[in-house]
């Protein structure tokens, strides 16, 4: 697909083109995919309902688009490369015609278990080459992926599946994550036990260590796969028939299921990737997310993929056995275009300059950073140490609801500056807001990051709950999607992402709402209330804040700090276990009973001088036994 700009010219011709008449421009980039069926009209939308439809009654199946439509020119290419976590072992290389075969089985064995079109399947696996193949397979024939990432508990697990109710879950035994091993299938087990929704359960063997069975609802994926047929025609999709949905965190409730359709998320999915990474056909392509997120959705399979890319899968974790593996696997791949996390990155600085340095990555192109904001020494440090100061750094600013990538750099094309994402991609009308909901259009200011028109791989809606993607994303400011994100514009126009200003939290690039984990804290049989904050953490951005009152006085600190992780990670999983743990008697309220978070915040971030107006709570005194006990 020759779409991707080659030039910064070039690039702010695009932007006019797409500002001047959008569908025109949206239009134009479609044309580059294949359809069964063309349009009639490019796009429907208000931002009230909201309604945003695009490519309205074309046909379409992505895994046409990802894998059949590349057998003519790159049949024998690398589509996947999957790297173990164990260095010893060998890689794998899936061509274009092997995914292609492999996909169709899935598929079939899919149909063999009665899934069809619209019934959502979950997917909870490692990131093994089979997960990518059941994304797609599920696509082959319509069914609605949900991929739910692997660190995640049984309830979290549960929650997920019951509110999509999936009738399948695709699984493995275990999973490996550096010197660890998860056992996978007696985690699904434990949630089956809360989910009636579902019939199947397929297993895919990884760590080959026992497993409990249930006949006739569990079945081995290769033996599923032995008695399947490698031809699977694909199914006729409507662009707006959704194609998965992915579970987010946000400020309040529990988490909701974003949907993304096929069409749009296609045509932005390839598009966006084509140009922020300007992929070459020769290049082998590493993004080190997990498939369970957005970043892996759209930029380890979907994205690659659509542009006939060699794209890596890696199973392991960066720093084991120790912090050199991304670095060794960079060199041992010859991998072009390298693409992590902030958090990934500063972890690896605390291993030393060394431990890079016994590599060779003389082949990367571009190297890019998403999830969360990226700090000044650690961009320096990405740029001078990975990228030997010449390698163009690409910040990626996007979100599960987003689909695809809105503001980045486009490869070497776009001026640089640290801790800036730059500018928005073509078509992508970003605008920042007062609190109040009024535009700011000069440069130079801060204000509330919003978007005023639709772009192609919109969130669509929260699966079976419209009304809170209206109320959560389209009603805080009238006819402009509101991203959650405060952002800086320079008097350049280039945009700095400074953080969520709702009470999302984003520690080591995984987004929590703070109630969904004093929800989880409040389960524990001692605790009456709680509340949680973020606050800055050097390796994760952000770490876990939580104040806990309990309904007697406690002996033993340890253990109840113990019981309490305990519990998250029952309800949610390790990767929200709170950091810090303060017990106290009160919580700072207002005479309306509202928590007064911003207090929690400052005493959390270690500046208590800076409280601000404590008047109208209703116990001042709260704040000096907070104060007193502060970490
Ligand atoms: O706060 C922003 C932050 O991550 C949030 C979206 O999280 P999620 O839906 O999990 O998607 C993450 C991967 C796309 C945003 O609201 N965020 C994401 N990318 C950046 C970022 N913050 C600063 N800079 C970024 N490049």
């Amino acid at each position: 697909m020759n779409f991707k700009i080659k030039s910064f010219s070039e690039y702010e011709s695009e932007c006019n083109r797409a500002s001047d008449n959008p569908e025109g421009f949206w239009s134009s980039i479609a044309d580059h995919y294949s359809w069964q069926q063309k349009w009639d009209q490019v796009l429907d939308w208000n931002f009230t309902e909201p309604n945003v439809k695009w490519f309205l009654n074309g046909k379409l199946n992505i895994t046409e688009n990802c894998i059949d439509r590349h057998l003519a020119e790159r049949a024998d290419k690398t589509a996947i490369l999957w790297e173990s976590n164990f260095p010893d072992r060998d890689s794998e290389a899936i061509t274009y015609q092997q995914l292609h075969y492999k996909v169709a089985k899935a598929a079939n064995g899919l149909k063999s278990l009665g899934v069809k079109k619209g019934d959502r399947v979950c997917l909870y696996m490692p990131m093994i080459p089979e997960l990518a193949i059941a994304v797609l397979a599920c696509a082959r024939i319509g069914a609605i992926h949900s991929v739910v990432f692997a660190g995640f508990s049984a309830q979290a697990l549960a929650d997920r599946i019951n509110d999509a109710t999936c009738n399948i879950v695709i699984t493995s035994d275990g999973l490996y994550r550096g010197a660890k091993t998860v056992a996978l299938k007696a985690i699904v087990d434990l949630a089956l036990e809360q989910c009636t929704c579902v019939k199947s359960v397929l297993v895919k063997k990884c760590t080959s260590d026992p497993v409990a069975w249930e006949g006739g609802r569990d079945y081995w994926w290769d033996e599923l796969m032995d008695q399947q047929s490698a031809s699977c025609p694909a199914e006729q999709m409507d662009s707006e028939d959704p194609l998965f949905i992915l579970y987010t965190s946000g400020s309040t409730g529990k988490p909701k299921g974003v949907v993304h359709t096929c069409g749009g998320y296609m045509v932005y999915a390839g598009y966006s990737f084509a140009n922020v990474f300007q992929y070459d056909e020769e290049d082998v392509y590493w993004c080190t997310a997990d498939i369970g997120w957005i970043t892996g959705h759209t930029y380890i399979v979907y994205g690659p993929l659509l542009n006939g890319a060699t794209t890596m899968m890696f199973e392991g974790v960066p720093t084991w056995p120790d912090g050199g593996r991304f670095w060794e696997i960079v060199e041992k791949h010859k991998v072009n275009q390298f693409y992590t996390a902030p958090t990934a990155i500063r972890a690896l600085m605390t291993c030393g300059e060394e431990v890079v340095n016994r590599s060779n990555l003389s082949s990367l192109k571009v190297i890019g950073t998403v999830g969360e904001p990226i700090n000044h020494e650690a961009w320096e440090w990405y740029k001078r140490v990975v990228g030997d100061n010449k390698v163009p750094i690409v910040d990626t600013w996007w979100q599960t609801e987003t689909g695809g990538i809105m503001i980045s750099g486009l490869g070497g094309h776009s001026p640089q500056k640290a801790t800036f994402a730059g500018y928005p991609l073509p078509g992508i009308q970003p605008c920042l807001v007062t609190p109040e909901g009024k535009e700011i259009t000069e440069n130079g200011v801060e204000g509330l990051l919003c978007i005023k028109h639709p772009w192609p791989s919109i969130i669509r809606t929260t699966y079976g709950d419209h009304e809170r993607c209206r109320v959560t994303y389209f009603s805080s400011f009238e006819g402009m999607y509101f991203t959650g994100d405060g952002a800086r514009r320079d008097e350049n126009g280039m945009y700095r992402i400074i953080g969520r200003v709702d009470d999302v939290i984003n520690v080591s690039g995984h987004r929590f709402g703070t109630a969904e984990i004093e929800n989880a804290i409040n389960e524990t049989d001692f605790i009456v209330e709680s509340a949680v904050v973020g606050y800055p953490h050097d390796i994760k951005g952000q770490g876990i804040y939580a104040y806990v009152i309990c309904d007697k006085p406690i002996s033993d600190f340890d253990q109840a700090r113990k019981d309490i992780t305990a519990m998250v990670v029952q309800e949610i999983g390790p990767i929200a276990k709170p950091d810090k743990i303060q017990f106290v008697v009160g919580l700072p309220k207002t005479r309306s009973g509202k928590i007064m978070r911003r207090i929690l915040r400052k005493v959390a971030e270690g500046e208590p001088d800076k409280l601000g107006d404590t008047s109208t709570l209703l116990d001042p005194a709260v704040v000096e036994d907070i104060v007193k006990g502060a970490h």
